[in-house]
């Protein structure tokens, strides 16, 4: 039988989450204070992460969620405590997104984000946490605002610090194709490629295909759609494409786990894995809640979960044989 504990006990990677959607309540409340930001919150308990139906609604909630978010110890303070979350549920592996548009664009400074995520990165490992950072771009905003941001990032990727580019954010019209280049030149400077097709989109498909067979993504982030083309699934589980859920997530969005989607794709032997996307937005629910939950959704027992956390450790972007440990 299914328990809680043995989920606690299993080792897992996540691979999908972003360390602004991860700021929870008494932070957040903790930050606004000592940066002088009205939040309109008398404690924390008035911060309020709720939000209606739908990505749009969704965003608007993370966005605003995120603007207490100033200086380097506030992003030491958010990936410090996320990692401790990580550490409990016995995350190994994690590759963190993060938006550095989202904060540049409100005037802090591309090094101010980047030192104090890695900061508290380097102090994870103590933790027992191994942490790649992976950098997206926010898809409504301009190629040559994508542009410079690569470019900002450059130090810090010769460094190490930063393993990977993705692609979040608005995506109604602002397909995977708008930053083919952007794509090709990070690709060429070394970086792993990945992109966010959430569910239920329009041109999702489209979307999807753009993601697979044009950018060449290493890894895909929700595609959930793909399973209304069959070839294109196909094409998925041949190559061997990590591909990324986090139906707790759907269900905060859209009262659904896309249950049908991750299912097929499991039978069909896609290496797909489960992730929690933005625990403080989506209820609380970090990666243990997600796997327990969604098992006991869909009727998963023991061994599916196993599959999971292999496939999580085999789509990461850590050595084989850093792998070797995990399958
Ligand atoms: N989709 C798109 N953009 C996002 C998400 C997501 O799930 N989470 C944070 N930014
Ligand atoms: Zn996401």
């Amino acid at each position: 039988k299914l328990t809680r504990e043995f989920v606690a006990g299993l080792p897992k990677a996540e691979l999908h989450v972003h360390i602004e959607g991860t700021l929870e309540p008494e932070l957040e409340f903790a930050c606004a204070k000592r940066n002088h930001i009205d939040i309109g919150a008398k404690s924390p308990a008035d911060v309020d992460h709720s939000y209606g139906y739908g990505l749009t609604e969704f965003l608007k909630a993370y966005y605003n969620g995120m603007k207490v978010l100033r200086t380097k110890q506030d992003f030491y303070d958010v990936t410090w405590a996320f990692l401790q979350k990580m550490a409990q549920n016995n995350v190994k592996h994690l590759e963190l997104f993060f938006d550095p548009q989202a904060h540049t664009s409100r005037g802090i400074a591309f090094e101010t984000v980047i030192e104090g995520i890695h900061e508290a990165i380097v102090d994870g490992r103590a933790l027992g946490v191994d942490t790649q950072l992976i950098m997206c771009f926010l898809r409504e905003f301009s190629k040559e605002s994508a542009r410079q941001t690569l470019e900002a990032a450059r130090p810090y990727h010769e460094k190490g610090w930063i393993i990977g580019v993705g692609l979040d954010s608005a995506e109604h019209h602002n397909p995977p194709l708008k930053f083919m280049l952007i794509f090709a030149e990070a690709k060429k400077q070394g970086y792993y490629l990945t992109m966010h097709c959430d569910p239920k989109q329009v041109d999702s498909v489209e979307h999807i295909k753009q993601a697979l067979e044009i950018i060449e993504v290493d890894r895909l982030d929700h595609g959930m759609n793909i399973i209304e083309n069959p070839d294109l699934m196909a094409y998925l589980v041949e190559e061997k494409i990590g591909i990324t859920a986090c139906p707790i997530a759907y269900y905060y969005t859209r009262q659904d786990m896309e249950e049908k989607a991750i299912t097929t794709l499991f039978k069909e032997g896609a290496l797909i894995s489960l992730n929690s996307d933005d625990p403080s937005y989506k209820g609380g629910n970090y990666i243990n809640d997600v796997y327990y939950q969604f098992a006991q959704k869909v009727g998963w027992g023991r061994e599916e979960l196993i599959q999971i956390a292999k496939n999580s450790f085999t789509t990461s972007w850590i050595s084989d044989n850093a792998k070797k440990a995990y399958l």
